[in-house]
C-alpha cells in the first residue's frame, strides 16, 4: 500500500501533467495561428509527452492498488503573449515549476521510506533535467536567430522535424 500523502501527491500530478499538455497545446495553437508550423509542431509533440507523463502516474497508482480520482483540468493560463519569446520563456518557467512538484513528491516518498516510488520518480527527475535543457536551448536559439527572418525560417524548419517518440519508461 502506498502512503496516503504520497498517493495523494501522485494523484494530483496526473492533473498537473494533463494541464501541462493543455498548456503546450495552447502554445502550439498560438504558433499555428502565426504560421510558424515548426514551433507549433514542437509544442504539439511536447503536449503528447505530457499526456504520456500523466498516464505514467495514472498507471503507477493502478499498479500499486491506489485509488485514482480525476479532477477538472484548468484553462491554460498562457493568456495573450506579447511575443514569441514570451511563450518560450513561459515554457521554461512551467518546467521549473513541474521540477519543483516532482521534487516535492520525491521528498514525501523519501520521508515515508517509499523506495518503490522513489525509483519510479527517478525517471521523472532525469526527464525534468532534459525538459529544462530543451526549453533553455530553444530560448538561446531564439535569442540568436529569431530576430533575423532567415534565421527564424531555419529555426522553424528545425523544429518542424521534431518527431514523437514514446517514453522510455514502461509500466
Ligand atoms: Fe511532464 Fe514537462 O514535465
Amino acid at each position: 500500500m502506498l502512503n496516503e500523502t504520497v498517493a495523494c501527491l501522485l494523484n494530483e500530478q496526473i492533473n498537473k501533467e494533463f494541464y501541462s499538455a493543455y498548456l503546450y497545446l495552447d502554445f502550439s495553437n498560438y504558433f499555428a495561428a502565426k504560421g510558424l508550423n515548426g514551433f507549433a509542431n514542437w509544442y504539439k509533440i511536447q503536449a503528447q509527452e505530457e499526456r504520456d507523463h500523466a498516464m505514467l502516474f495514472y498507471q503507477y497508482l493502478h499498479n500499486n492498488g491506489a485509488k485514482v480520482t480525476l479532477d477538472a483540468i484548468a484553462k491554460p493560463d498562457g493568456g495573450e503573449p506579447d511575443s514569441d519569446m514570451a511563450v518560450l520563456k513561459a515554457g521554461l518557467d512551467h518546467e521549473l515549476y513541474v521540477t519543483g512538484l516532482i521534487n516535492g513528491i520525491y521528498a514525501a516518498a523519501y520521508e515515508n521510506k517509499d523506495f518503490r516510488t522513489m525509483q519510479f520518480l527517478d525517471w521523472f527527475v532525469k526527464e525534468q533535467g532534459e525538459e529544462e535543457a530543451n526549453a533553455t536551448d530553444l530560448i538561446a536559439k531564439m535569442e540568436l536567430f529569431g530576430s533575423d527572418p532567415k534565421g527564424l525560417y531555419m529555426l522553424n524548419s528545425e523544429l518542424a522535424a521534431r518527431a514523437y517518440s514514446a517514453p522510455s519508461l514502461v509500466l
